[in-house]
């Protein structure tokens, strides 16, 4: 994908802020501190674009992300994070519930997981939820770099069993440090703009 231009549109909280228009979105989904600021910076060659922050629970918010003028990445507020009060835990679901039951413009979602955990029970039902949906159930597993060559097999088996993904499942191991996957992370993404019937790629080719 040539990234022409990255830019936010909103932080919303509530659904009367959603942008409204017929541009389609893939979200990304996962426990605080996974990684998904950092995905989407390193989709679109953006040190800066999504806040991402070492201490948890940076992204409080839904944030769409516009690209290319064309279609919206869209990093949801991480789960997970142990010092959050009830309320917030609340609010949190109420926002989710919002954006994902029922978002026309919504695509697909990708879960996001850490190369070195296993899957929380919280991530388990949020893939079992996104499966549920009708999604994908598209795997990003984040932070490659911090586990050694060898070793990430093993990871990734895990993952892939504790998450009870079928033969079927995409999974797809990146870096935003290594730049790894990158490549692999927007050919998936442009997949499945092109069986929901946007062909960004083609597009390009034409111009
Ligand atoms: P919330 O906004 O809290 O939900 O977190 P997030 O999922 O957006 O995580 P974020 O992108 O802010 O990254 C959290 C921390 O992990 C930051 O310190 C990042 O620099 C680091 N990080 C993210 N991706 C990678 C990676 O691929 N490799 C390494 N080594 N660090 C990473
Ligand atoms: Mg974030």
């Amino acid at each position: 994908m040539k990234i022409k231009s990255a830019e936010i549109v909103i932080s919303a909280v509530k659904r009367e802020q959603y942008p409204e228009d017929e541009k389609p979105e893939i979200a990304f989904a996962g426990r605080s501190n996974v990684g998904k600021s950092s995905l989407i910076n390193l989709l679109v060659n953006r040190k800066k674009l999504a806040r991402t922050s070492s201490s948890p629970g940076k992204t409080q918010t839904i944030n769409f992300y516009d690209i290319n003028d064309q279609f919206r990445i869209v990093d949801l507020p991480g789960y997970g994070y142990a010092k959050v009060s009830k309320s917030s835990k609340e609010a949190w679901g109420k926002m989710m519930d919002a954006y994902l039951s029922n978002r026309k413009n919504l695509i697909d979602v990708f879960q996001l997981v850490d190369i070195r955990h296993a899957p929380t029970q919280q991530d388990k039902h949020m893939y079992s939820w996104i499966k549920h949906f009708g999604f994908n159930g598209i795997v990003i597993v984040t932070k490659l770099d911090k586990i050694k060559r060898g070793q990430r097999q093993k990871h990734l088996d895990i993952i892939k069993k504790e998450l009870q993904m079928t033969s079927d499942d995409i999974l797809l191991p990146v870096s935003a440090e290594s730049r790894e996957g990158k490549e692999e992370a927007w050919e998936i993404i442009n997949e499945v703009f092109k069986v929901n019937g946007f062909d960004f790629e083609a597009e390009e080719a034409i111009k």
